[in-house]
């Protein structure tokens, strides 16, 4: 059973509070300070002198909103877990389903693989294969230890650095082999992008000087399959009819590449959110989850979800390489932020909490869909964004918003085009809020 702590409690009604009422309990819970709250409250965007630091021709910020996820208890500790995100329910389904899971189960995690990541040493066309082959393996030891006191000294010092370098032999259509070397990095609490290519570039001259063969490129490769984020989500005593259904919905996106697209983008629905918020690169991250997930061929989903004799057993496995140092995760205030708002202590830590946010929000997605219904389940929310993108001021949102309740209650389902036709007809009459109520 899942453990009842104090911040869990905290969480109750949670979703009921205005900001400020959230941003106390949030303080409450130990999750913000009180200077992250002055911080979350103040009404001007962050300089642009941070934004000139990292990207060109800087114009100013795009903000997204940024929401706490409530309930997330993995591997015996909560969380509250910050996510920037604009879908509408992304972030209600994930807290409703991970209130569920510590009620009746619980999440487990785990990293397998022996923790390296991968850089890449390409040689286009390699002339003597054989004798190449050798020399490297000749020379692995002496290669390893050279980056390991040059570039990646202060990796090595930190437990990390070159662990291995192997080697890969790609037949080409013409009369060539490419080969790739792949040289094995644990990059500690880093995401170790830059790192990893800087050791592959390093080795460079090294290895065409020693072979006479020509690398043509150096660069680290996204799909780190040598180190892989595991999460499981046990539920106990499942229905069994709601149990079958999910395990069927599993087995669709097991099958079924156009459904396996659906449900991965529905974990990464979770997943982005959170590497977002902590300032991390989730285009490599989806780059690797989906290269991952294509592994065998065909493109499968991710996550999988049985019935194991009383229980519900879901799983995901994939590659979710993080940093929690390196990049903007240390600079951006908010990212460093939602990292505290974790108490993240390692790289590890923080995907593996990624892994779980993916494989619930998964189990969220899945339950509705097998069951109510996506539209069903989020109806309030999709009101006030179908109101919103019709146009709507704020004095005309509630009747607008009463109006297509009605209308969905009718018809079972409403769209945008009913949203702007109630509002013309709103503003031709120039009812409002105030008019209503005088
Ligand atoms: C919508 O953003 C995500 C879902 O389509 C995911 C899924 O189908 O599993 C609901």
């Amino acid at each position: 059973m899942g453990i009842k702590s104090n911040m869990n409690e905290l969480f109750h009604g949670f979703s009921k509070l205005n900001k400020n009422e959230r941003l106390k309990r949030l303080v409450e819970m130990g999750a913000l300070s009180n200077s992250e709250v002055k911080f979350l409250s103040r009404k001007k965007t962050l300089d642009t002198d941070l934004a000139e630091n990292l990207i060109e021709n800087v114009i100013g910020y795009y903000q997204i909103p940024l929401g706490v996820a409530t309930f997330m208890n993995i591997d015996g500790k909560d969380y509250s877990i910050p996510m920037a995100v604009e879908e509408t329910s992304i972030i209600a389904s994930l807290s409703k389903t991970a209130k569920w899971i510590s009620k009746s189960g619980h999440i487990k995690t785990e990293i397998i693989g022996s923790q390296n990541m991968i850089g890449q040493i390409q040689l286009a066309k390699i002339k003597n294969f054989q004798n190449f082959e050798n020399i490297i393996l000749k020379n692995k030891l002496d290669l390893i230890n050279t980056a390991n006191s040059n570039v990646a000294a202060s990796l090595k010092k930190r437990g990390g650095g070159v662990k291995d370098i192997t080697i890969r032999k790609i037949s080409r259509d013409d009369n060539y082999d490419m080969v790739i070397l792949h040289v094995l990095v644990n990059t500690c609490n880093a995401m170790g992008a830059n790192i990893i290519t800087q050791i592959c570039e390093f080795l460079k001259p090294i290895i065409e000087k020693l072979t006479k063969e020509s690398v043509s490129m150096c660069i680290l490769s996204n799909l780190s399959d040598n180190k892989l984020t595991k999460a499981t989500v046990t539920i106990k005593n499942i229905d069994p009819k709601l149990g079958n259904k999910i395990q069927e919905a599993s087995l669709f996106a097991a099958l079924d590449p156009y459904r396996a697209a659906t449900n991965n983008k529905g974990v990464l629905n979770g997943i982005d959110p959170v590497l977002i918020a902590t300032g991390n690169d989730w285009r490599a991250v989806e780059a690797g989850v989906h290269a991952y997930a294509s592994r065998s061929g065909q493109y499968k989903s991710i996550t999988s979800w049985k019935i194991q004799g009383e229980d519900l057993v879901g799983e995901i496995i994939a590659p979710i390489n993080v940093g929690i140092v390196g990049g903007v995760t240390k600079i951006h205030p908010t990212a460093k932020m939602g990292l505290n708002m974790m108490k993240i202590k390692s790289a590890d830590h923080l995907s593996k909490v990624i892994a779980s946010v993916g494989l619930v929000q998964n189990l969220g997605a899945i339950t509705a869909l097998t069951t109510v219904g996506l539209v069903k389940g989020h109806m309030k929310l999709h009101i006030s964004n179908l109101s919103l993108n019709a146009g709507a001021k704020a004095e005309e949102l509630p009747i607008l918003q009463k109006k297509l309740e009605e209308l969905l209650n009718l018809r079972k389902m409403i769209t945008l085009t009913n949203a702007i036709e109630i509002l013309k007809d709103l503003r031709a009459n120039k009812i409002t809020k105030q008019t209503q109520t005088a």
